[in-house]
């Protein structure tokens, strides 16, 4: 079943990192627009808001790959998995994300 669960109010400026349902899970803006993946890399599994982040770009702490939020496809190496996107919305008093149970 999915339904729209709200996750995160607007108290972020670039990104958020956050847990639900003890999924780690990342929001970020590109070009004004929020996003939202899994936090995790699928390269060796550090967390990617640990690292830096630009305008919908996620550097892995670790080993330097380059994530596109949009997509969760990475865009370089050593990173070759894409990490998971999440569906959200946003309405007038948070983002929501639409969450399979
Ligand atoms: S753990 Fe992220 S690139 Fe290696």
């Amino acid at each position: 079943m999915s339904e729209w669960i709200k996750i995160s109010d607007f108290d972020f400026s670039d990104r958020k990192a956050l847990i639900y349902n003890g999924v780690q899970l990342l929001l970020g803006y590109a070009d004004n627009e929020i996003y939202c993946v899994e936090n995790i890399c699928s390269h060796e599994k550090a967390r990617l808001s640990d690292g830096e982040y630009e305008n919908g770009d996620i550097y892995c702490p670790k080993h330097g790959a380059c994530f596109d939020i949009i997509t969760g496809i990475p865009k370089t190496l050593p990173a070759t998995d894409p990490l998971k996107v999440y569906e959200i919305k946003k309405l007038p008093d948070g983002v929501y994300i639409l969450w399979n149970s």
